[in-house]
């Protein structure tokens, strides 16, 4: 445990760090992966370059220091990126080096305000967050390995089948290799995907989460291509779509992370998403189906058009089979969508359509979608007065807030 003066060193010091955070992580990656360029097999490069990764561990670091006292506080926010890490392969062996990196990253952008009181103060507050860390990614680690058909690290999966959902997302159907049992999971959790690209240099993880119920003999996943976008994510999807074909082997992480429907509860519950945030929409959703067919379930979808609308037949069959109520939002319907009378709603999802047509009182809401999408349904859902513990949603990417 840190003493009395440490902790007031770092919490008095949080606040000037803050105001260089971006600088600061921005310094400790480019000296990382100068010194340690392996690690670019890990991290994402398309977040590296948008500085999004910057900004989420910077606020975390910052977070945990001002909790340093009181670590409890913010497990929940540890849960989530050690589930992450968890997946990624992420070992105790490369806290030092990253936190060797921020320290160095701390003394060239503070300079001078740098003293050794402050340098030291902040290597010790770094080994006591890396140890929080270490320790619950050490359980996740136990525990994805000691499930049944349970594994560590990566294993070969083949693409069984690769099925076009719409225009811009595919399925891709996984079966290990050894052909023996995989893991359950909790619908709303992912997988990591190690790809290597011909022609790369560093592998890339992607985390894309599993569409299908729970149960079966495989996992599967709906990857969106993100075509024209330039960026290494962009290359991932696409790699994915127009390169990887049935028969092909992926490496696959133990599925992970702390967004899942709680099946415990019978009381209804409101699944909304947009676009291809759909996907752990409709993980919950077959679950329900499969194992609580008598609970109230909503499932609002938001998509442009027909031509981008995925799974839909499915959603479908299954919402007519047990008891969920499906409502398509389209925002720009295509001529032949209003031909087919193929959606329900002309525009997007609203706090006046929520407060008319759903369950305020009792649901519970996941939703997930793109972050303007996610910020509208969040001050939507706050607006109506749904309590802060019935609303769970799940960003695409690094953490963002959803605060306006
Ligand atoms: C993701 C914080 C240590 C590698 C993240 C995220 C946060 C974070 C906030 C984003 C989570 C999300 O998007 O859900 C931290 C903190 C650390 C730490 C506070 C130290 C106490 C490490 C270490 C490594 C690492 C030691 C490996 C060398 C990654 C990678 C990602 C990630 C690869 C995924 C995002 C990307 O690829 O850019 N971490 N992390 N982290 N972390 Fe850490």
């Amino acid at each position: 445990m840190l003493d009395q003066k440490t902790i007031e060193i770092i919490k008095s010091t949080v606040p000037v760090l803050e105001v260089h955070g971006e600088q600061i992580t921005t310094v400790f990656y480019k000296t990382m992966f100068e010194n340690h360029p392996e690690l670019l097999n890990i991290f994402n490069h398309a977040n590296q370059k948008q500085g999004r990764q910057q900004r989420a561990l910077a606020g975390t670091v910052y977070a945990a220091a001002k909790y340093i006292d009181n670590l409890e506080a913010i497990l929940p926010v540890v849960n989530q990126i050690a589930h992450k890490h968890r997946s990624l392969g992420i070992l105790p062996e490369h806290y030092p080096i990253v936190g060797k990196h921020l320290l160095i990253a701390i003394k060239e952008v503070l300079g001078d305000a740098a003293t050794d009181e402050i340098n030291n103060a902040w290597a010790e507050a770094y080994g006591v967050i890396a140890d929080a860390f270490i320790s619950v990614e050490a359980e996740m680690y136990d525990a994805a390995a000691n499930q049944r058909g349970g594994w560590d690290g990566f294993r070969p999966f083949i693409v069984e089948k690769k099925v076009e959902e719409s225009e811009v997302i595919t399925s891709f159907y996984l079966k290990p290799v050894d052909r023996k049992v995989i893991a359950s999971f909790k619908p709303g959790q992912y997988i990591s995907i190690k790809l290597e690209i011909e022609g790369e240099e560093f592998t890339h993880i992607r985390q894309y989460s599993l569409s299908d119920a729970p149960g079966k003999d495989y996992y599967r996943i709906s990857v969106k291509k993100e075509a024209g976008m330039g960026t290494p994510d962009g290359k991932v999807s696409n790699y994915l779509h127009s390169s990887v074909e049935e028969g092909e082997v992926l490496q696959i992480s133990a599925p992970a992370g702390d967004f899942f429907l709680d099946t415990e509860k019978d009381t209804p519950v409101v699944l909304i998403s947009g676009g291809v945030g759909l996907t752990p929409m409709v993980s919950m959703l077959n679950t329900v189906a499969d194992l609580q067919p008598e609970k109230e379930v909503t499932f609002i979808h938001a998509a442009q058009n027909g031509k981008v609308h995925a799974l839909k037949d499915e959603v479908a069959a299954t919402a007519a089979k047990a008891k969920v109520n499906s409502v398509v939002f389209y925002d720009q319907p295509t001529e032949e969508d209003r031909q087919n009378n193929s959606y329900d709603v002309e525009g997007y999802v609203t706090k006046e359509w929520l407060k008319e047509n759903v369950n305020l009182e009792q649901s519970d809401f996941y939703f997930c979608g793109p972050v303007t999408f996610m910020k509208a349904i969040n001050s939507a859902l706050k607006d109506l007065g749904v309590k802060e513990e019935r609303i769970h949603f799940e960003f695409f990417g690094p953490m963002a807030s959803l605060e306006a």
